[in-house]
C-alpha cells in the first residue's frame, strides 16, 4: 500500500491556480517514486524539491525575505524510526531539504544552523545558489514602505498582521512506501520580514515536523505559535488512539482554543491520510488508492 499527501502552505492563498498546479505536480512526482518501489524518504524529499524549485511557494527559490532582505530557509526530514535531520536559517542553497537529508544521513546531529549549515552544504557538494526572486524583493519593499507609513515594527507580534498576506508559509510531504515505512519532509522561507536569525517550527522536531511509529505529521502556519503548542507531536499523540483525520480535527480544535491558526497534514500507521486547517485556506494534494485529490 503506497500513500502520499503534500501541502503548499496555509494562510491567504492569492495564487490558487499556481498552488493547485504546484501541489499536483509535487504529489505526482512523489507518487511515481513510490510506484517504482523506492522509499518513502525518496518520495517526500523529491516532492518537496519540486515545490522548492517552484517560485509559487514560500521555500527554496521564491522564499519570503527577512527584514534585512535575505532568504534564510529552514527544512527538515524525519522517518518513523525517529531518524531526523534539519537545517535552519540556511542561505544560498537551492534545495534546503536535500541538505537536511544529508544532516540526517551523514552526521551525528539533527540540526545545523546559519553560516555553519551553509558551510556543511558546501562540504556536501551543494553549490552556491541565489533563491531570491524579484517578486519577493518587491513584496518586501512594499511592506517596508507600509511600515514606514504608520505600522509599528518594534515587537515581533506586530508582524503577525502581515503573515496572512503571504501566500502560504511552508511546504511538506508525508509518504508511506511499499515496506510500510513513513517519512516526512518540509521546507520553508519562514515568515516574511522576520528578524535575521529567526528559526520557525519546521526544523524544530515535534513542533512543525514529526514522525514516529504512530505516523507522520506536518504543520503549517505561524511558527512561533506552532512551537508553543508542540503541534505536530500533540497530533501524533492523538493518533495513538484515533485515526489520522480525527487526530487532526482534534488538534485543529485545540489550536483554535489557543489562538493558533494554520494547517496540518498527517498519515497514521494504517496509511490513512488527513488534513485540516483553521486559517483562511491551505493548499494540499494526495494520492490514495491511485486516486488523485487536489484541494
Ligand atoms: N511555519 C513556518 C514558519 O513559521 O517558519
Amino acid at each position: 500500500m503506497i500513500r502520499i499527501i503534500v501541502h503548499g502552505g496555509a494562510g491567504r492563498i492569492t495564487d490558487q491556480e499556481g498552488h493547485r498546479t504546484g501541489v499536483r505536480r509535487a504529489v505526482r512526482v512523489g507518487h511515481a517514486i513510490l510506484q517504482d518501489g523506492d522509499s518513502a524518504l525518496d518520495a517526500v524529499v523529491k516532492a518537496v524539491v519540486t515545490m522548492e524549485d517552484d517560485p509559487t511557494f514560500n521555500c527554496g527559490t521564491g522564499s519570503a525575505l527577512s527584514l534585512d532582505g535575505r532568504a534564510e530557509m529552514d527544512a527538515a526530514v524525519m522517518l518513523d524510526d525517529r531518524s531526523c535531520g534539519a537545517v535552519a536559517a540556511i542561505e544560498r542553497v537551492k534545495n534546503p531539504v536535500l541538505v537536511a537529508r544529508q544532516v540526517m544521513e551523514q552526521t551525528d546531529h539533527v540540526l545545523l544552523v546559519g553560516p555553519e549549515a551553509v558551510k556543511f552544504a558546501r562540504w556536501m557538494g551543494f553549490e552556491s545558489y541565489d533563491p531570491i526572486t524579484e517578486h519577493r524583493k518587491k513584496q518586501r519593499a512594499e511592506l517596508i514602505q507600509r511600515l514606514k507609513s504608520g505600522h509599528k515594527l518594534r515587537y515581533f507580534d506586530k508582524l503577525a498582521s502581515f503573515i496572512d498576506k503571504d501566500n502560504g508559509d511552508t511546504v511538506g510531504a508525508i509518504a508511506m512506501d511499499r515496506r510500510g515505512r513513513i517519512a516526512v519532509a518540509a521546507s520553508t522561507g519562514g515568515i516574511l520580514l522576520h528578524l535575521p536569525g529567526r528559526v520557525g517550527d519546521t526544523p524544530v522536531f515535534g513542533t512543525g515536523t514529526y514522525a514516529d511509529e504512530r505516523g507522520g505529521v506536518l504543520a503549517t502556519g505561524h511558527g512561533e505559535e506552532i512551537i508553543k503548542l508542540m503541534w505536530a507531536f500533540r497530533t501524533a499523540d492523538f493518533m495513538e488512539k484515533l485515526p489520522a483525520q480525527m487526530a487532526v480535527d482534534r488538534a485543529i480544535q485545540q489550536a483554535s482554543q489557543y489562538g493558533c491558526t494554520g494547517g496540518l497534514i498527517a498519515m497514521d500507521r494504517k496509511g490513512n491520510v488527513a488534513y485540516g486547517f483553521n486559517s483562511q485556506s491551505m493548499s494540499y494534494a494526495y494520492v490514495v488508492n491511485e486516486q488523485l485529490v487536489v484541494f
